[in-house]
C-alpha cells in the first residue's frame, strides 16, 4: 500500500534505536511536538537481539533469506532494522504504516516498504513471522490463524511483547493454534515467544469475524481486535437512545467508526455517510455493518488519522465516541485531535454530537472549541453533548 507523501520529522522528536542490526533514528507518527516516548520497546529490542543469534534464545539463529514477515510493528523498529532483508510488515493501523514509511524514509532507505493492511492475505509461504503480542486477544487469535495458513513445515514464528501483556491465556492462543510454545527469561520486562507449528495439531476454524443483533434488531459485524467486538458498548448504547436528527440528504461522518454501529443506525437511506478509523479491520467491520443494513447503499470507509483525509467545511454532523486507552494523556490527546478535526470539516452550523464518559471532562473541551454546547442527555456514567459550529 502506498501511504502518505515525504514528511519532514523534526529530529527533536526521534531517538536513536541501537540494536545488533545497527542504530536507527525513528520516531512514533503522528508526529507531536511533546512527544514522550519512544518509536520502539524493549520487546522490540529483544526480538531483534534474538534474529541476531544474540538473545540466548532456545532456537537456532533464523535464516532470513526467505519470505519474512513482520507483524503489528508500531511505528516500524523491526521493519527499519531487517529493511535489507526486504521484509513485509502487516498492520491493523494506519498510523503504524505511516510512521513505518516514515522511519524507512529517515534512515534513507530508498526501497518502498512492503506494508500490507492487517485486512489483506499474509505472503505465502512465509518462511519466518515476527510477530509483536498485539493488546487484543481476539486479534491476536486472528493473526495465528493466518500465520499456520501461510506457514510450512520449516516455518519460524518468533513473537515479543512487554511481560504485561503477556498472560496465561496469550500463551495458550500460541499453543492451540501453532503448537508447543516456551517462552524466554525477562529481559528489560520483555519476553520472547517461541511456538513449533504442529500440522497435527487439530485446531478449529477462525471465529472472526463475529456478528451481535441489537435490541432493535441491527446485525453488527465485528472482525478481530475491533472495539466492543462481539457487544454494544454502555456509551455507545447511550448515544444511541439519544440520537441526533439528520436532515434530508445530510452528510455524516462516523468519526472513530470501530464497528460502524453509529453511522449506521443514525443514517438514513439518503444520507451520505463516512466511516473513519485508523484501524483497517474496523473499517472492513463498518462496510460490513452498513451494507447488511444498507444493501446497495454507498458509505465512504476512509483510513486515517482522525479526519485527516476530509476537506474543511464539507459535512453536515460528526458522531464521535473518541478511544480510551490504558494511556490516558494518548487518549486525551486523540479525543483533543478527533474534536478539532470534527470543528474542521463541520460547514458553519454543522454540528459535533459525542458521548463520553462524563468524568472525562469534554464539556470544557467542546466549550472551549466551538464557543458553546449543549447536554444533550446524561445519566450516571456517560454523557452526549452536541455543539455547533458558528456561522461565520
Ligand atoms: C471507543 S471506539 C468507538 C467505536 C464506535 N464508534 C463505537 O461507538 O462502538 C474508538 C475508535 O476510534 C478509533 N481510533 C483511535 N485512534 C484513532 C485515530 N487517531 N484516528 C482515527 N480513528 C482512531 C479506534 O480504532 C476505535 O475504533
Amino acid at each position: 500500500m502506498q501511504v502518505g507523501g515525504r514528511v519532514v520529522v523534526p529530529s527533536r522528536v526521534m531517538n536513536v534505536m541501537s540494536v545488533p542490526q545497527g542504530e536507527f533514528k525513528l520516531a512514533r507518527y503522528p508526529i507531536r511536538p511533546k512527544e514522550q516516548f519512544r518509536a520502539w520497546d524493549a520487546a522490540d529490542e529483544y526480538l531483534l537481539a534474538a534474529v541476531a543469534g544474540e538473545a540466548d534464545a532456545p532456537i537456532e539463529t533464523p535464516e532470513l533469506r526467505g519470505r519474512n514477515v513482520i507483524i503489528n510493528d508500531s511505528y516500524g523498529a523491526l521493519s527499519v532494522a531487517l529493511s535489507e532483508h526486504q521484509p513485509s510488515m502487516v498492520t491493523d493501523s494506519y498510523l503504524s504504516m505511516v510512521g513505518a514509511t516514515q522511519n524507512m524514509i529517515t534512515n534513507r532507505y530508498t526501497d518502498a516498504l512492503d506494508s500490507r493492511k492487517s485486512t489483506d492475505e499474509l505472503p505465502f509461504p512465509i518462511d519466518l513471522a515476527l510477530v509483536k503480542v498485539p493488546k487484543s486477544l481476539g486479534l491476536l487469535e486472528h493473526q495465528l490463524h493466518q500465520i499456520r495458513q501461510a506457514a510450512h513445515p520449516g516455518t519460524v514464528v518468533i513473537a515479543a511483547g512487554m511481560a504485561r501483556h503477556i498472560h496465561t491465556s496469550t500463551l495458550e492462543m500460541f499453543s492451540s493454534i501453532l503448537g508447543p510454545t516456551t517462552t524466554s527469561l525477562a529481559k528489560k520486562k520483555a519476553r520472547l515467544i517461541f511456538p513449533t507449528i504442529d500440522f497435527e495439531l487439530e485446531v478449529g476454524a477462525s471465529l472472526w469475524p463475529k456478528s451481535f443483533t441489537t435490541d432493535d434488531g441491527l446485525v453488527v459485524h465485528s472482525h478481530a481486535g475491533v472495539f466492543s467486538a462481539g457487544k454494544l458498548d454502555p456509551g455507545t448504547r447511550f448515544f444511541l437512545e439519544n440520537p441526533p436528527k439528520i436532515g434530508e440528504g445530510a452528510r455524516l461522518v462516523d468519526l472513530g467508526c470501530g464497528n460502524g454501529v453509529l453511522g449506521t443506525v443514525f443514517a438514513q437511506q439518503d444520507t451520505d455517510v463516512a466511516f473513519l478509523d485508523k484501524s483497517f479491520l474496523a473499517l472492513e467491520s463498518a462496510k460490513a455493518t452498513y451494507e447488511d443494513a444498507f444493501p446497495g447503499g454507498e458509505a465512504r470507509f476512509v483510513a486515517g488519522d482522525g479526519a485527516d483525509e476530509l476537506s474543511d467545511d464539507s459535512v453536515d454532523i460528526v458522531v464521535n465516541n473518541p478511544p480510551f486507552h490504558d494511556d490516558q494523556a494518548l487518549a486525551e490527546a486523540t479525543a483533543w485531535k478527533m474534536f478539532n478535526d470534527a470543528f474542521r470539516i463541520l460547514k458553519p452550523g454543522g454540528e459535533f454530537w459525542v458521548v463520553g464518559n462524563r468524568h472525562l471532562g469534554y464539556h470544557a473541551k467542546l466549550s472551549k472549541l466551538f464557543g458553546s454546547r449543549t447536554t444533550v442527555a446524561s445519566n450516571n456514567k456517560f454523557v452526549v453533548l452536541r455543539a455547533k459550529k458558528p456561522l461565520r
